[in-house]
């Protein structure tokens, strides 16, 4: 539990001095074959009001640690498929273009 603490603690240091404006990491562009997907911090915090440690930091570490993951495994709970299931958040199985953007 300290060790967690302490890397949403660095987490939140990392994002005031890289961004200011930005809630939390700001939008990610995650590229990959199936088109360009932006997550959006300001949707899925600001929006929603999820905490922080509802992704960080088992799911994500940073942009720059990040594990590329495939549809298949998301299809098995990991990245944004721990949500987007169909139950939690609309499924990673339809609405392809609701992420991939390009
Ligand atoms: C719904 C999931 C989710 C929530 C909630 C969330 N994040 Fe993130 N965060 C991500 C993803 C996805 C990334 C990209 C990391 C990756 O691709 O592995 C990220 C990356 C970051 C980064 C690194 C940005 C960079 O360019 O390296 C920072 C800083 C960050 N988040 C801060 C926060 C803070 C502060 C909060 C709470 C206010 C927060 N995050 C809440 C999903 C989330
Ligand atoms: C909830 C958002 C989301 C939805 C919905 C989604 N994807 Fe993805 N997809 C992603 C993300 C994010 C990545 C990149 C993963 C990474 O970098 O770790 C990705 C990666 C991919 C990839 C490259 C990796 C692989 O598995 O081959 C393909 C192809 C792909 N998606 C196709 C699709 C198709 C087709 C659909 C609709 C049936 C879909 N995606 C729906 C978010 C989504
Ligand atoms: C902690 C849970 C969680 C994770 C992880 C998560 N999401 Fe979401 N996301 C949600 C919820 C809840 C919604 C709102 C419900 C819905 O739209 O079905 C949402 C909505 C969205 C939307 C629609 C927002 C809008 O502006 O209309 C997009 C796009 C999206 N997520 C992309 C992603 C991508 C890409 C990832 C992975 C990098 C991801 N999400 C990971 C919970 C999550």
């Amino acid at each position: 539990m300290k060790r967690c603490l302490a890397v949403v603690a660095g987490i939140v240091l990392l994002g005031a001095g890289s961004a200011l404006a930005a809630v939390g990491g700001g939008d990610i562009t995650l590229k990959n074959t199936g088109g360009d997907v932006i997550f959006s911090h300001e949707t899925h915090v600001e929006g929603m009001a999820q905490a922080c440690t509802e992704c960080h930091a088992e799911l994500y570490t940073s942009a720059k640690q990040h594990k590329t993951v495939s549809m298949k495994q998301m299809g098995k709970g990991k990245s944004c498929g721990a949500c987007h299931d169909g139950k939690k958040a609309f499924s990673i199985k339809g609405d392809c273009a609701k992420c991939h953007t390009k």
